[in-house]
C-alpha cells in the first residue's frame, strides 16, 4: 500500500476547516497520495488526519491544522 494521507471532509471536521487542510495537503504532496475521506471518529476534536503506512496500519491525529501538513508531510516518508 502507497503511504497516503487521509483528510476527514465530514460535517464536524468541515466546519473546523477540513477542507482548507485538505487543499494544503494536495499542494504541499510532492508525490504522496492525499485522500479526502468520511468521519474517521474523531468529530470532536477535527479535523480529523489518518496517516496510513505501507504496511496497512495508520496513525490517528487529531486537531491538525495547516500549520501541521509539512511535519505531518515528513513523517509519512519515515
Ligand atoms: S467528522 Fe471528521 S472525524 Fe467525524
Amino acid at each position: 500500500m502507497q503511504p497516503t494521507v487521509s483528510v476527514c471532509q465530514d460535517k464536524s471536521c468541515g466546519r473546523k476547516g477540513s477542507a482548507a487542510l485538505l487543499a494544503a495537503f494536495e499542494e504541499a504532496a510532492q508525490g504522496a497520495c492525499v485522500q479526502a475521506s468520511k468521519c474517521q471518529g474523531y468529530c470532536k476534536v477535527g479535523p480529523s488526519v489518518r496517516l496510513h503506512n505501507r504496511q496497512g496500519g495508520y496513525v490517528q491525529y487529531a486537531a491538525v491544522n495547516t500549520e501541521d501538513v509539512e511535519e505531518l508531510l515528513d513523517e509519512l516518508k519515515q
